[in-house]
């Protein structure tokens, strides 16, 4: 067991193999992104960060909270796995965008992008909104890409292993812990 905070160890339901990325080193890297987005958006208004449900909602918070710039909080749901690690296929759309970004900003965060559907699936849904989208994720596995998207921002490239923690789940669980780490999905 890993988990060196005692506050997270009651999110630890699988052992947690090795921990691939530190807290130190995603706080590092998220003040890079958060430094790079401010300077890359400084004179365009009011930025939209629409964070993907529910992996990304610990990268937005933190993400979001470093930024220098005028910025708003939405949130989008979509579906592509179920339980576990199984993908289920196609991507859904589970929740909207609640305001609107008709011709706005937007920075699509997402927590993880592993085959690219979701992300695909996503950037096509907003820019039928007609509004400047980017995108940014925590963590790609560059290895499992089949279809092709374009990062604007990205925390790190990671093997092709499941990872929790940080936002970053196996089975809705491990999500809170500080760092990134890897585990075997029994399924
Ligand atoms: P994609 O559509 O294959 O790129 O998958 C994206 C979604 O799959 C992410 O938003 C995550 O919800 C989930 N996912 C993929 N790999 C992992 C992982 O290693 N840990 C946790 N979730 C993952
Ligand atoms: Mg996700």
């Amino acid at each position: 067991m890993l988990a060196a905070n005692p506050l997270c160890e009651a999110d630890v339901t699988q052992e947690v193999l090795k921990v691939l990325i530190s807290e130190a080193d995603i706080q590092a890297r998220v003040a890079e992104l958060a430094r790079q987005i401010s300077k890359d958006y400084e004179n365009s208004g009011e930025l939209v960060m629409v964070g993907v449900l529910k992996g990304a909602f610990i990268f937005l918070a933190d993400l979001s909270r470093q930024l220098t710039i005028p910025r708003v909080i939405e949130f989008i749901a979509v579906s592509s796995y179920g339980r576990g690690s199984r993908s289920s296929g196609a991507v859904r759309l589970v929740m909207d965008v609640r305001g609107n970004i008709e011709g706005k900003h937007v920075l699509i965060v997402e927590d993880i992008v592993d085959t690219g559907h979701t992300l695909e699936y996503l950037i096509g849904m907003i820019n039928s909104h007609g509004p400047a989208v980017k995108t940014c994720a925590l963590v790609r596995k560059a290895d499992c890409a089949e279809v092709h998207v374009d990062l604007d921002y990205l925390g790190f490239d990671i093997p092709n292993e499941w990872v929790v923690g940080y936002g970053l789940d196996y089975a809705e669980k491990n999500r809170t812990l500080p760092y990134i780490g890897i585990i075997t999905p029994a399924d």
